[in-house]
């Protein structure tokens, strides 16, 4: 039975593909895509498609896609129907709390306001400091709302820290590591299970060697 599997486009791409590459799989379809939206695998029976990562649960979860790969960030801000099967332990990245150095944001008198692409995660992250925050949702450059006197601080991701120190704010807090996992359609594990547990083993093994 063929399987479909939904790739995050963007930050994990590349990392996905290359970990693909060295499990075995032809990618190179995906990799010359053109305006083509469902690209077939040169070597095994599955076919890709390439999604943003909200989109890859979505997919995923209504069983469109047999498998997801998307980052834990995704993850833990949405709530979904799946199952989370491997850690690709690639597109590695945390997320953190940061603030302007002078913002006192754990001993701060009065309500502390919080910017973030990521309200979920935020709330419960703060929920579990016992801190009763406003949340004030941002879609990009998060770094920017304490910066312009939006916010106190932020819950956003950061990789090499490159975009905070530019910035001059600071890490307070790890909130939780990130990496890409790989996600499966809970109908397709009982009725593909053999060829979803072939991918899963290829992975490993391609996760494996790199350790
Ligand atoms: C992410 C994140 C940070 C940046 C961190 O944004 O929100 O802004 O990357 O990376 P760094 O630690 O390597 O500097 P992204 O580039 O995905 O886009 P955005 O700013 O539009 O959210």
């Amino acid at each position: 039975m063929s399987l479909r599997i939904a790739l995050t486009k963007g930050r994990l791409e590349d990392k996905t593909l290359t970990m693909l590459e060295e499990a075995g799989y032809g990618t190179e379809k995906v990799r010359d895509k053109g305006r083509a939206l469902i690209l077939p695998d040169t070597q095994r029976d599955i076919d890709y498609v390439l999604v943003k990562s909200n989109d890859c649960i979505t997919y995923v979860e209504h069983g469109a896609a047999d498998l997801g790969v998307v980052g834990k960030d995704t993850l833990l801000e949405n709530e979904g129907d799946y199952y989370e099967m491997l850690d690709l332990q690639t597109g590695k990245c945390c997320f953190i709390v940061a603030a302007l150095p002078d913002a006192a944001l754990f001993s701060k008198k009065g309500r502390v306001r919080i910017g973030t692409k990521y309200p979920h995660v935020a709330r419960n992250y703060f929920l579990s400091r016992n801190m009763d925050v406003e949340i004030i949702k941002i879609d990009g450059s998060v770094e920017l709302s304490p910066l312009i006197g939006l916010v106190d601080g932020i819950v956003d991701i950061m990789e090499t820290g490159s975009t905070l120190k530019a910035n001059g704010l600071e890490v307070l807090d790890v909130v939780s590591e990130i990496s890409a996992r790989v996600i499966v359609n809970k109908a397709s594990w009982k009725l593909k299970k053999e060829e979803i547990t072939q991918v899963l083993s290829d992975l490993k093994k391609a996760v494996d060697r790199r350790a």
